[in-house]
């Protein structure tokens, strides 16, 4: 990812940034003069991408956190004013799913998608938005989902959690604009990640689901950087309370 923006000595959090479109986001900001503070809960991975972007010569910290433990949210923004003085970004990626029925899916993965999708999302929003307030201003980008505003068989709860943060999206944009904080959202079509995996793994069921995006293929990880960078930088001081789309047309296509 090449540094088409100028983020440098920015201080950014960026949430499930140690695999699949968090990690890019994470390479992508740090490229861009970022200093990136990545938290999920596996150490090794965090540890790993701390360590690609230190070896480029960044600023990388890694604070393992479980979005769904209001505690360790508290003690990611804690360790990051702490190691970095400030959070002038913020990235909302981790996210989980479950593909299912939801005639089949427990009372316990309702739980598990909103408090880490939403929730999560919500209290690490809130904290942050305390530091920008103080510091002056910021940005929060929310990685939502096509699914966000289009229905679809196999992963209802989770649409709705993203249609529940593509909504917070606006009203947090509302809320902090007075504060200089703006709020957008990114959000991307079917991307080849581990998340997506069960979906597109049987190269039959890829060719099929390609064949309704009008880019004809699914999205790289690396493809969804851009619309984020964008908007952590100051070409998009003006804009908040949006949702851009990173789907290869599939939106235009409904
Ligand atoms: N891939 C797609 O097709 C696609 C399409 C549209 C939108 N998206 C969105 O893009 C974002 C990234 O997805 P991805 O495909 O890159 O997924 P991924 O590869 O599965 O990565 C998800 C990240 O979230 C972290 N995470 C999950 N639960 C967590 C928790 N309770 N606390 C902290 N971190 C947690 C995971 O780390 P740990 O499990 O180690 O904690 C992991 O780093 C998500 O918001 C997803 O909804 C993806």
């Amino acid at each position: 990812m090449s540094a088409n923006y100028d983020l440098k000595n920015k201080v950014a959090i960026v949430t499930g940034g140690a695999k699949g479109i968090g990690k890019a986001i994470a390479l992508g900001l740090a490229d861009s003069g970022a200093i990136v503070v990545v938290a999920s809960r596996s150490k090794d991975e965090l540890e790993a991408v701390t360590g690609e972007i230190k070896a480029k010569g960044g600023g990388a910290t890694s604070v393992v956190t479980d979005l769904t433990v209001n505690e360790q949210i508290e003690n990611l923004v804690e360790t990051t004013v702490k190691t970095h003085q400030r959070v002038d970004i913020l990235v909302n990626n981790a996210a989980r799913s479950f593909l299912r029925p939801m005639m089949e899916l427990r009372e316990d993965g309702w739980d598990k998608i909103f408090n880490t999708n939403c929730k999560g999302a919500f209290l690490l929003s809130r904290a942050v938005a305390k530091v920008m307030m103080e510091q002056g201003g910021g940005r929060i980008i929310n990685i939502t989902t096509v699914g966000a505003v289009r229905g679809g068989a196999g992963m209802g709860v989770y649409h709705a959690s993203k249609a529940a943060l593509s909504m917070l999206t606006k009203c947090m944009a509302v809320e902090w604009a007075p504060f200089n904080i703006n709020v957008n959202a990114v959000g991307p079509g079917l991307t080849k990640t581990a998340f997506s995996q069960p979906i597109w793994a049987n190269p039959e069921v890829e060719k099929g689901i390609a064949a309704r995006i009008p880019k004809g293929r699914l999205a790289e990880p690396e493809e969804v950087v851009g619309a984020v960078l964008f908007l952590c930088s100051e070409e998009s001081s003006f804009i908040t309370g949006q949702s851009i789309y990173v789907d290869g047309g599939t939106l235009a296509n409904a």
